[in-house]
């Protein structure tokens, strides 16, 4: 079947983490805005993607002229941003039809590379939940804060059976949005957990180490380094 591929960006949130007065996926990379740089990611790979992005109400307006001024033209649905990512993307699933793919991207994740978005969109075809995710290399602890609020180690976790999760997740867009009509929870940090509470099963592909997610001023620098090696 050949399914009109969605992109939804959410890039509803105020990136406190970084500690700029500017929520983070408006910072300047490479002499971009980090969200536009990822948005040029996804046209790369899919020219004819359909592009929801979700925004935090107070800088649509910075957005819209940045885009206008910049010459940004790509045709873009803006949607404004809900309490958390999950209320936003529920936001954004209201202008993405059943029957399409649809990726959804952290809008801080600009080094995610054409060919992966590419695999995923393919791998999508033919089921109704890949994501992105890479094995773990560090030994897992669970830890929990001790009675002075010390951090203390409170077991070992099987390192083989726990893989770090990456977006862009490609979902059927019908199963996305039913998934999605249930009630928030705190779990829901993701689009798969959303997807796998429903009863879905969620293929994995492999992810990439590059593909970071910016939250903190050290991730900027990083992104920076794995852009010049490119
Ligand atoms: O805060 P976190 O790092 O989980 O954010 C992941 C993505 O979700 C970011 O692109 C952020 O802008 C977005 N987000 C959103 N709406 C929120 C909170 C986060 O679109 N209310």
């Amino acid at each position: 079947m050949d399914r009109k591929k969605f992109l939804v960006i959410p890039a509803g949130g105020s990136g406190v983490r970084m500690g700029a007065d500017v929520p983070k996926q408006f910072l300047l990379l490479d002499g971009k805005p980090i969200l536009r740089l990822t948005i040029e990611r996804f046209l790369e790979a899919e020219p004819d993607v359909h592009v929801v992005t979700v925004l935090p109400e107070a800088h649509m307006g910075w957005w819209r002229q940045y885009c206008a001024k910049e010459g940004f033209t790509c045709p873009q649905k803006m949607v404004a941003g809900g309490f958390t990512r999950f209320h936003s993307v529920k936001n954004a699933l209201q202008h993405v039809p059943d029957g399409a793919l649809v990726a959804v991207h952290d809008s801080v994740r600009p080094l995610v590379s054409v060919e992966k978005i590419r695999e995923l969109f393919a791998a999508a075809e033919n089921a109704p939940a890949v994501i992105p995710a890479t094995p773990s290399t560090d030994t897992l602890k669970t830890v929990a804060r001790n009675q002075d609020g010390t951090p203390e180690v409170t077991g070992s976790v099987d390192r083989s059976t726990v893989w770090g999760v990456q977006t862009p997740q490609i979902f059927h867009s019908e199963v996305l949005k039913k998934a999605y009509e249930r009630g928030y929870d705190t779990s829901f940090t993701d689009d798969a957990s959303v997807v796998s509470a429903a009863g879905i099963p969620v293929i994995c592909v492999e992810g990439e180490r590059t593909n970071i997610k910016i939250t903190t001023p050290e991730d900027l620098a990083l992104a920076q380094a794995i852009l010049s090696l490119k």
